[in-house]
C-alpha cells in the first residue's frame, strides 16, 4: 500500500487496548428513542383508511383515529402531518400491544420509531468580548472570497425575492443585523415555534408563533445567511436580501425528537420555502430515517434542502448522518476558514509558542514540562499510565497526538494528578478540541519535539498561559482544507455523502443579544447555512422554479474544487466521503456557460457494482467549446484499521486509483447538448478494509476559461462480507458479544434470573457496520448456532400499500408468528420462542466510552415478550441477529448471530 504523506503517521487501532472499562455500563436499555413514540404514515389517496369503501379518504386522520378507537388503542398524537409530502401523525402508544393493534389498520403504510436528534454539538465557540477581541479574523469577508460570493454580492446578487425556511434552535430577529423585528416586512417575515422554552425531546411539546432563540445556534446559523451589513465587524450573510421563515424546533436545553423534524420540513414546504435548510443531525448511516426521507421528499418536489453532514469526523468513514443521509438532500461538510485564531503560552528560554485553542487554557500556574513518553509513540496516553507514574499535578504534561482521542489522554494523565496538558501534533491537520476533563490544547510537532528535547537535556523549561493579550490569528494552516471534525459517508446503501462542503471552521457570526451579540463557531451548522445562501443567489439569477431547484445540486457539485488531504501540491485528494464534490464556487455556479448533468456517480459496492454512466454537457454560450476530459481519482479511504474491524481515525487514504475509460475530448456546439459514456474501473485492492474510491472526472474548456467536474464514489468490496457485529475483546478486554448479569458482569456461566430489581440479563454489544434490522428473540435452551439453517425462503403475504418490508417483517415477529409459529412474516426457520427486541436502521457505533455511540446494551428488565405477553418461567438463551448489508431480511444466512449462555428464568410472576 502506498500512504500519501500526510497519513504516515496515522496510526492502526491499537488491538491490545481495551478502551472502555466495564464497570461503567450503565443498566438497562441504551437508544436514542423517544419510548413508545411513534411516526404513523397513512395512505390517503388507494386506501380509505375505514376500509369500508375502498375509496380515497377525505378525512385520513379522523378515518384513522376512528379506526384507533374501534381497536382500543390507547394513545395521543402529538403531531399531524398533511401535504403532498406526507400524510400520517406521531402518537405515544401506552403499549405495544397497540403497536401490533395499529399496524393492523387498513392504510397504514408505515410505522417508525422515534429518534432523537441531539442539539449540534459544535466543535469551538467563543463570544465575540467587543471590537478589540483579537480572536476577530483579520478578514471577515473571507469565506465569501474562498466562494467567489465577494463577486456576486459586487454584482448586487443578494438574495432578494427568494425564501429560505430555517429549522434550528429559535432566531434573535430582533438582532440589529438580523431586521430588528418578526413578521411581514422584516427580514424574517414568518416563522413558528413547535416546542417551546421546556421542551427536551422527550416531554410535550408547547407550540406557540414565536420563534425566539434561547439556544443561540439557530442565530448564528442566521447570520451566516441573512445578517444585513453595517455591523461592528464587517460581517454579511450570503444573501442578505432573502426572506427567512425561522422554524425553532429546540428547547432551551436538551434534544429534538424526530416526529418534530418532520412537522417542521413539512410546515416549510407548505409554507413554500424554495430553500429549506437544516444544522441538525445525528448518527444514522442509513438513506431510511422518517426525516430523512421526508426531507429528500421535500427536494425531489422541487426545493433545495440542505442539512449537515455533522460533526463526527473523528469517527471515520461510514458515519453519515441523518436526515442529510436523505437521498436527495444536499449534505454540506465543513472545510475550514483561511484564518484561524490562536493563542500562545510562555515558555521559559525560548519564543512563546501558539496552540490551537479559541480561548487561553484555564490554568495560571506556571509549571516545567513532563513527558508521558520519551521516545516517539504512537498510542501515548492512550492506556491508563503505569503505576509507578510520579504526581503529575506539579507540571504541564506533554503527550503525543495519536490513536485514540483526545479526551481519553487528558483522561488518563487527569486520573495520575494532571491538572494541565499539552498534545503536539503527529501530522494529523490542527485543530483545536473541547479540553475534558482537564485544560489541553493542541502545538506542533516542531514545538513538541523542542520540549521533549529540552526535557531529555535535564532542562525542561516552564511553560504558562496568559489569559489575557496572548490570542492572535493567523492565517490558518489547514485554511481551505476540510475541517477535521467534518463526517465522512458514505451512506451504508452506498449513497454519497456529503454532497459538497462550504467553510464551517471558525465562523463569525451573529448570536442573541443576550448571549453577546457575536461569535466565532465552527461546525458543518455553519458550513450549510453558507450553502443555503448560495442557494438563494442561485434561484435569484436562474429563477426561482422547481427545475432550477432541482438542478440546484448538480450546479454546486460540478462547480465546485475539489480539496487536497493536505496543503502539500503532490498531496492526494481529499475523498469524497468526506468532501463531497468539493469547497462550492458561487461565482461560477452562476456565471459558467456550460452545464454538467449530473453531478455524482455512484458506482456502489463489487456485487452491485455500475461503472457504466452517461455524462451530459449543455454549452449555454454562443460560441462552439471543445473540453478536455480528464481523470483525477482522489485517495483511496481505508475504512478499517490494518488487522482490525474497528473503524479508524485518521482516515488513511492510499494512492490507489480507479481507472476510467472515456474520450479524451467532447466539442459541443452553442446551444447544444451532447452526451458522453464514461466507464470506471475499480482499484485493484485488498477488500478487507472495505477501501473506498473516489475521484473527478474534469470537464475543461479548451481555453481553460470554465472548468467542472462529476464527482464518483465506490466501495472496493462487497458489503455484505463487512462483519457487523464486534465479536473481538478489543474494546472491553472481554469478547463481545456477551451476558451481563444481575450484578452487571460478563458471565458465561448459567444464571437464574428471578425479575426482581435488577436481577434480569442483558446483552452487550457492538456494531462494527450499520444494520437495517438487529433483532433480539427468545429460543430455546437447546438451539445452536444457526448457521446449518437451509436456505428456504418463506412466503409473505403482501400487506396493500406497505412501503417497506421492515414493517412488514415486523409485525410477523411481534405476533410470534416468526419462527416455528410459522405463519406470515418468517424470515428463517430457527424455531425461536417469541421476540424480545428489533431496531431498524441501525447507525454503527464508534470508539466512543459512551452508552449509545460506543456500544449499546439490552436489558430484559420485564420478563415479557416484545409483545407484552409474559415469558413462561423455563431454560432459554437469547439470540441476537443483525442483517448485514445488502442482505435479505428475509434469509437466515444474510444475518450475523450470537447465543447467549443459558439463563433460567424463575420469576414470581410468570
Ligand atoms: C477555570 O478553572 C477554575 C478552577 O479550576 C474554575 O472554577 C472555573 O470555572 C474555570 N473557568 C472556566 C471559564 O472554565
Ligand atoms: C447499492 O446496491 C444495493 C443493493 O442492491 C441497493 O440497495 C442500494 O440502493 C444501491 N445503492 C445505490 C447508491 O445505488
Ligand atoms: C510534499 O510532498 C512530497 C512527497 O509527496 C515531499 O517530497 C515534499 O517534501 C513535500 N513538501 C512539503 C512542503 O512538505
Ligand atoms: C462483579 O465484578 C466485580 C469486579 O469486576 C466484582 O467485585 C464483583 O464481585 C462481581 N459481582 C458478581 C456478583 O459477580
Ligand atoms: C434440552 O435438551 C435436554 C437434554 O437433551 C432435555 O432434557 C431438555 O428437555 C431439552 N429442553 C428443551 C426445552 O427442549
Ligand atoms: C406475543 O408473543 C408470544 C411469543 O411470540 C406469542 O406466543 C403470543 O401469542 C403473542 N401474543 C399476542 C397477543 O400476539
Ligand atoms: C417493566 O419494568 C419496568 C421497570 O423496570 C416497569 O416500570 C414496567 O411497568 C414493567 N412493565 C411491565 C409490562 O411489567
Ligand atoms: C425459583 O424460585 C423459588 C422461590 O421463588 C425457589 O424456591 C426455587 O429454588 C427457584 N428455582 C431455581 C431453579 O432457581
Amino acid at each position: 500500500m502506498k500512504y500519501a504523506l500526510t497519513f504516515l503517521a496515522a496510526t492502526a487501532f491499537s488491538a491490545a487496548a481495551a478502551t472502555i472499562d466495564l464497570s461503567h455500563i450503565p443498566r438497562g436499555t441504551s437508544k436514542n428513542v423517544v419510548p413508545n413514540a411513534y411516526v404513523v404514515e397513512i395512505d390517503p389517496n388507494t386506501v380509505g383508511i375505514s376500509s369500508i369503501t375502498g375509496k380515497r379518504s377525505m378525512n385520513p386522520h379522523a378515518d384513522l383515529y376512528a379506526a384507533m378507537h374501534k381497536r382500543d388503542i390507547s394513545w395521543s398524537t402529538t403531531q399531524e402531518y398533511e401535504g403532498d409530502l406526507y400524510t400520517g401523525a406521531s402518537v405515544r402508544l401506552s403499549s405495544e400491544d397497540d403497536l401490533v393493534k395499529l399496524a393492523n389498520i387498513n392504510g397504514v403504510v408505515a410505522i417508525h420509531p422515534i429518534m432523537l436528534h441531539q442539539r449540534p454539538k459544535l466543535p469551538y465557540m467563543h463570544t465575540v468580548t467587543g471590537a478589540d477581541d483579537a480572536l476577530i479574523p483579520t478578514d471577515t469577508q473571507s469565506t465569501h472570497k474562498m466562494c467567489g460570493v465577494d463577486k456576486l454580492h459586487g454584482e448586487g446578487v443578494f438574495g432578494s425575492g427568494v425564501k429560505i425556511g430555517i429549522i434550528d434552535s429559535g432566531f434573535d430577529y430582533l438582532h440589529p443585523q438580523l431586521g430588528g423585528g418578526f413578521g411581514p416586512g422584516y427580514k424574517f417575515a414568518s416563522g413558528y415555534d413547535f416546542v417551546g422554552d421546556a421542551y427536551t425531546g422527550l416531554n410535550t411539546p408547547v407550540p406557540d408563533e414565536d420563534p425566539m432563540d434561547c439556544g443561540g445556534h439557530g442565530t448564528h446559523v442566521a447570520g451566516i445567511i441573512g445578517a444585513d451589513p453595517g455591523g461592528p465587524y464587517n460581517i454579511s450573510g450570503v444573501a442578505y436580501k432573502a426572506e427567512l421563515a425561522g422554524y425553532r424546533v429546540f428547547g432551551c436545553d436538551g434534544s429534538v425528537a424526530d416526529d418534530i423534524l418532520i412537522a417542521a420540513i413539512t410546515r416549510a414546504y407548505n409554507e413554500n420555502a424554495q430553500i429549506i435548510t437544516l444544522s441538525i443531525g445525528g448518527p444514522a448511516g442509513w438513506t431510511s430515517s422518517p426525516s430523512a426521507v421526508v426531507a429528500s421528499r421535500a427536494a425531489k418536489a422541487g426545493r433545495i434542502v440542505t442539512i449537515a453532514a455533522g460533526n463526527e469526523g473523528d469517527a471515520g468513514m461510514w458515519y453519515a448522518s441523518g436526515p442529510a443521509s436523505g437521498i436527495d438532500v444536499i449534505a454540506v461538510g465543513s472545510a475550514d476558514n483561511t484564518v484561524t485564531p490562536i493563542q500562545y503560552a510562555k515558555v521559559s528560554g525560548h519564543a512563546d509558542i501558539p496552540y490551537y485553542s479559541l480561548t487561553p487554557l484555564n490554568f495560571t500556574t506556571p509549571l516545567p514540562v513532563w513527558p508521558v513518553s520519551k521516545t516517539i509513540v504512537a498510542n501515548d496516553a492512550c492506556d491508563p499510565l503505569p503505576a509507578d507514574t510520579p504526581d503529575l499535578s506539579g507540571y504541564v504534561v506533554l503527550i503525543r497526538r495519536g490513536t485514540c482521542t483526545f479526551v481519553s489522554k487528558l483522561a488518563n494523565v487527569a486520573a495520575k494528578g494532571a491538572r494541565v496538558a499539552l498534545i503536539y501534533n503527529n501530522g494529523g491537520s490542527p485543530n483545536s478540541f473541547v479540553p475534558e476533563p482537564i485544560p489541553g490544547a493542541l502545538i506542533s510537532t516542531e514545538d513538541g519535539a523542542y520540549l521533549l528535547s529540552q526535557f531529555l537535556a535535564g532542562t525542561p523549561p516552564t511553560i504558562s498561559f496568559p489569559q489575557d493579550g496572548g490570542s492572535g490569528t493567523i492565517e490558518n494552516p489547514t485554511g481551505g482544507l476540510m475541517s477535521t471534525f467534518s463526517t465522512y459517508g458514505p451512506s451504508f446503501d452506498a449513497y454519497m455523502k456529503p454532497q459538497v462542503s462550504a467553510p464551517g471552521g471558525g465562523i463569525l457570526s451573529t448570536i442573541p443579544r443576550a448571549m453577546g451579540s457575536y461569535a466565532i463557531y465552527s461546525g458543518t451548522s455553519m458550513a450549510t447555512p453558507y450553502v443555503a445562501g448560495t442557494s438563494a443567489l442561485l434561484l435569484q439569477t436562474k429563477g426561482a422554479s422547481k427545475e432550477v431547484a432541482r438542478a440546484a445540486r448538480d450546479l454546486l457539485q460540478t462547480t465546485a474544487h475539489a480539496i487536497r488531504s493536505s496543503k502539500n501540491e503532490t498531496a492526494l485528494l481529499q475523498t469524497a466521503s468526506v468532501q463531497g464534490a468539493g469547497l462550492i464556487d458561487a461565482y461560477n455556479m452562476v456565471h459558467y456557460k456550460t452545464v454538467v448533468s449530473p453531478g455524482q456517480l455512484l458506482l456502489n459496492d463489487t456485487a452491485n457494482f455500475k461503472g457504466h454512466h452517461t455524462i451530459q454537457i449543455f454549452n449555454s454560450g454562443t460560441k462552439k467549446i471543445t473540453y478536455t476530459l480528464t481523470h483525477k481519482p482522489a485517495g483511496t479511504a481505508q475504512s478499517l484499521g490494518t488487522g482490525s474491524i474497528q473503524n479508524v481515525y485518521p482516515v488513511p487514504l492510499t494512492a490507489d486509483a480507479a481507472t476510467v475509460s472515456m474520450p479524451r475530448t467532447v466539442t459541443v456546439n452553442p446551444g447544444q447538448k451532447k452526451k458522453f459514456d464514461v466507464d470506471i474501473r475499480r482499484p485493484s485492492v485488498d477488500a478487507k478494509a472495505i477501501p473506498v474510491y473516489s475521484g473527478y472526472i474534469e470537464i475543461a474548456s479548451q481555453d481553460g476559461a470554465e472548468i467542472l467536474a462529476v464527482t464518483y464514489l465506490g466501495i472496493a468490496s462487497k458489503l455484505k462480507d463487512a462483519t457487523i457485529l464486534d465479536n473481538t475483546d478489543e474494546i472491553f478486554g472481554e469478547k463481545i458479544p456477551a451476558e451481563l448479569n444481575a450484578a452487571g458482569n460478563i458471565t458465561r456461566n448459567e444464571e437464574t434470573y428471578t425479575f426482581v430489581d435488577t436481577d434480569y440479563p442483558s446483552i452487550l454489544f457492538r456494531l462494527v457496520m450499520g444494520t437495517r434490522k438487529l433483532v433480539f428473540d427468545l429460543v430455546s435452551e437447546n438451539t445452536t448456532v444457526p448457521n446449518t439453517i437451509s436456505r428456504r425462503d418463506v412466503e409473505t403475504p403482501a400487506r396493500r400499500g406497505l412501503v417497506d418490508d421492515l414493517v412488514d417483517w415486523f409485525f410477523g415477529w411481534l405476533n410470534g408468528s416468526s419462527g416455528h409459529h410459522g405463519g406470515g412474516g418468517s424470515y428463517n426457520q430457527i424455531p425461536t420462542v417469541g421476540g424480545l427486541l428489533t431496531w431498524e436502521y441501525n447507525p454503527r457505533h464508534t470508539l466512543s466510552a459512551d452508552p449509545d455511540v460506543g456500544y449499546s446494551t439490552f436489558a430484559l428488565s420485564n420478563n415479557t415478550f416484545a409483545n407484552n405477553t409474559r415469558i413462561p418461567n423455563g431454560r432459554y438463551k437469547i439470540l441476537l441477529r443483525a442483517l448485514k448489508i445488502t442482505g435479505d431480511l428475509k434469509k437466515e444466512e444474510d444475518y450475523e448471530a450470537w447465543l447467549s449462555p443459558v439463563m433460567v428464568f424463575n420469576a414470581t410472576s410468570a
